[in-house]
């Protein structure tokens, strides 16, 4: 029995804050190897013996022995005691101290008295499931490609139409089962939170279930409800499919985070037993931690719709604090409103392999979105698009790993960026055609014709390199309409044509992979468009 009041807290901020960056406050660390070393600043030293293993989580100095965690370092290095140094790492976690009552056997038998009653009412439901009151659900869940297998290991059930947890656990103290947030209280006592829904039992890291998700079958919304937070429950901290995925994570390597929990439990079955999901849509920072903990190569697999990439740039803010130099954290995208379950039914695991094999890692998603987000043909969007990447950048805590990043994306901004857009001004300045001699005639004529025109397009008309002072050729019929109608058609088309020449330069960029050209290409086409349709209408116009 654990009386220890702070233990699940340490534990928190143990699985918070990385060790690294807490003794590199005070010790410089150089990494070596697996580990981080530097000179121990518990005994003199000039040749570095401390080490400090991001991993385990501890240091150790092979000089002298001083071995411990983030909190003995704390107290240790600053003199403190337990509680200062708790409150000071809690600080810096920016977690708050829960007030502690000391874990006591009573609730410790609470806690197990609402994991028998959840678990007994997962009973409960699988057996429903079975009989002629859950055959729709189980008719769903079969045609969802549930093997009876499946449906057991997951432990897959039905809450039935009628009352079923209130009116049958009637042994069970009416508090004990709210708590379980099972049922709840209604006019006319309790009543069952989950009624005509198939349940997928939610698992703690245990293995024990501590809470439910319940799909509507009838297609009414919302789709999904789950047990909200209780005692057992705390759907921040809790990941879908982690129980069952945890060994695979190790062997894999990595795990795989989907949106789903059906999607989580198909791709489990069907070649990616390292996936899981979190509860709900929103990923949670502690979700993250969890997953961390047991490896730090993630790789996220979102829909390809807008929706989809908002969510993986969430991710990506979310991740970054806890992305070291070799972690692998990647993004994958499902394409055609799919999502991992339906690529599994359609195209089986080959279909599913293919798209996390072409996910792309954190630094290039990070560096895309940049160039997506914000319009770096222009130093406005680059100046955008610099502080929104430098706000992302210093999220990551290895300080060695972010300035590589940095020098990285100072090398790709330089290239692509501003390389690129000294091409673009060389396009630009390709010397456009000079005008034919009617166009000349034309445009004499109409200078010495019409000098409020010319002062209107004076600036325009200095760009065409002619000698206005030589006489009209042929004389015209011109007035001042038809005058200002031709030049400023002649400028669109000059325009035009400048636009051409900067677009065939910028598919030369697309062409030799830059980039960034792909967005400037769009807005080529746009202009154009524009360009286009005024001149179109000028030449309809009497
Ligand atoms: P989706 O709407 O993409 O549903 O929500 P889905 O997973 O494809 O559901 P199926 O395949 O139709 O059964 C993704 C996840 O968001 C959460 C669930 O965890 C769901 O798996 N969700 C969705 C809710 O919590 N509530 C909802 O009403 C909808
Ligand atoms: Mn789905």
């Amino acid at each position: 029995m654990n009386n220890r009041p702070y233990n699940n807290f340490t534990d928190e901020l143990r699985q918070r804050l990385s060790i690294v960056d807490i003794v590199s406050r005070r010790v410089p660390l150089t990494k070596k190897g697996q580990n981080y070393w530097g000179c121990c600043p518990f005994h003199n030293e000039k040749t570095p013996s401390f080490s400090v293993s991001e991993d385990k989580g501890f240091y150790h100095c092979f000089g002298c022995g001083e071995h411990g965690d983030i909190i003995s370092f704390t107290m240790k290095s600053e003199n403190v005691d337990f509680k200062t140094a708790i409150k000071e790492l809690a600080d810096m976690a920016g977690l708050k101290i829960p007030d502690y009552k000391p874990r006591d056997v009573a609730e410790i038998a609470r806690e197990e008295s609402y994991v028998k009653i959840t678990d007994d009412a997962a009973k409960t439901y699988q057996q429903k499931l079975f009989e002629p009151a859950g055959e729709h659900a189980l008719n769903y869940i079969r045609g969802r490609g549930f093997t009876d297998d499946m449906i057991k290991k997951y432990r897959i059930g039905y809450a039935p139409k009628n009352n079923i947890i209130s009116g049958t656990f009637t042994n069970v103290r009416q508090d004990a089962l709210i708590a379980t947030g099972l049922v709840r209280h209604g006019e006319y006592g309790i009543y069952d939170f989950f009624r005509d829904k198939l349940m997928f039992p939610i698992f703690n890291a245990h293995g024990q279930i501590v809470a439910f998700s319940g799909r509507s079958l009838d297609g009414s919304e919302p789709k999904y409800i789950n047990t909200t937070d209780t005692e057992l429950f705390h759907k921040r901290q809790t990941i879908f499919g982690f129980n069952f995925a945890r060994d695979a994570i190790h062997r894999a390597n990595r795990s795989i985070v989907v949106e789903g929990q059906i999607d989580a439990i198909q791709m489990q079955c069907n070649g990616f037993p390292e996936t899981v999901a979190p509860l709900g849509t929103a990923l949670t920072e502690d979700h993250i931690a969890i997953l961390c903990k047991a490896n730090r190569n993630i790789t996220f697999c979102f829909d390809g719709d807008a929706a989809g990439q908002k969510a993986a740039v969430r991710a990506c803010g979310i991740v970054l604090p806890f992305l070291r130099d070799n972690s692998d954290v990647r993004f994958a995208f499902v394409t055609g409103g799919k999502d991992p379950d339906e690529v599994l039914k359609t195209g089986g695991t080959g279909a599913m392999k293919k798209i996390i094999d072409s996910s792309v890692g954190i630094i290039d998603f990070l560096w895309d979105t940049t160039n997506k987000t914000y319009l770096t043909s222009t130093p406005g969007g680059r100046s955008q698009a610099e502080k929104f990447l430098k706000a992302q950048i210093d999220k990551i805590v290895d300080t060695d790993f972010r300035r590589e990043i940095e020098n990285e994306y100072d090398s790709r901004k330089f290239n692509q960026w501003h390389k690129w857009s000294k091409k673009k001004n060389d396009a630009a300045n390709i010397e456009l055609p000079s005008v034919d001699d009617v166009t000349k005639n034309t445009l004499i004529y109409i200078v010495n014709r019409f000098p409020e025109i010319v002062e209107q397009y004076g600036d325009f008309l200095s760009t065409l390199n002619i000698d206005f002072d030589i006489p009209v050729i042929v004389e015209l019929n011109f007035d001042a309409k038809a005058a200002e109608k031709f030049i400023v058609s002649l400028k669109l088309q000059r325009y035009i044509t400048r636009l051409n020449n900067d677009k065939k330069a910028v598919l030369q960029l697309a062409l030799s992979g830059d980039a960034g050209a792909s967005t400037l290409i769009k807005d080529l086409d746009d202009e154009l468009k524009s360009a286009n349709e005024k001149l179109e209408k000028l030449m309809n116009m009497e």
